[in-house]
């Protein structure tokens, strides 16, 4: 079974996210898709919460990986931006130690995969005709505010290979 929910604020975005991260363990590997402003970094900020590290997780604008230690006895967490990361050789360079962390990459798709045999692919999308319906159409940008103002997304989870089989998230491959 493939998970999907719609979760209509950013609020409820992280709320999701602290749960996913409550039950997230050392070499969790998470891929998040979904276009600029999808609300990936605000999904991460809650696994941070639920987690337990240390912030602000905050979108990595010149780092491409950053480490958050936890605040008590649980793994770190490891978030890295793949949006500048051209190619897939460039993820062994980071040197991740994901087998003692919960990785979180952001545009992550197609480029570390080889990092697990295991990974949680989460797709953020925003509903139909949502955004592009307002405002844009007068050939006007979207200021921050509209970026910012609460409008639903919806995310679909994956969980490819064994870490997830029998889980919520598993799919059969
Ligand atoms: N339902 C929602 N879920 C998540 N974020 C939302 C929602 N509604 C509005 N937002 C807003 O959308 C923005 C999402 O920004 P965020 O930085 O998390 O996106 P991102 O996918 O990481 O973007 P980027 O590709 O630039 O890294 C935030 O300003 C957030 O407040
Ligand atoms: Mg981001």
């Amino acid at each position: 079974m493939t998970l999907s929910a719609t979760f209509a604020t950013a609020e409820e975005m992280g709320e999701f996210g602290r749960d996913l991260g409550r039950g997230l363990r050392p070499g969790d590997l998470l891929v998040l898709t979904g276009p600029l402003g999808a609300g990936k970094t605000t999904l991460t900020r809650g696994i941070g919460a639920g987690l337990g590290v240390r912030g602000p997780v905050q979108s990595p604008t010149f780092v491409i990986a950053r480490t958050h230690p936890n605040l008590g006895d649980g793994p770190p967490l490891i978030h890295v931006d793949a949006y500048r990361l051209g190619e897939a050789a460039l993820v062994d360079d980071l040197d991740l130690d994901v087998a003692r962390s919960v990785v979180v990459v952001e545009w992550g798709a197609g480029l570390v995969e080889e990092l697990s045999d295991s990974r949680l692919e989460i797709v953020i999308e925003r509903p139909t005709g949502a955004s592009e319906a307002r405002g844009e159409a007068d050939g006007e940008e979207a200021g921050d505010d509209e970026l910012d103002a609460d409008e639903p997304r919806t995310v679909t989870v994956r969980g490819i290979g064994p870490r997830w089989a029998g889980t919520l998230y598993a799919v059969s491959a």
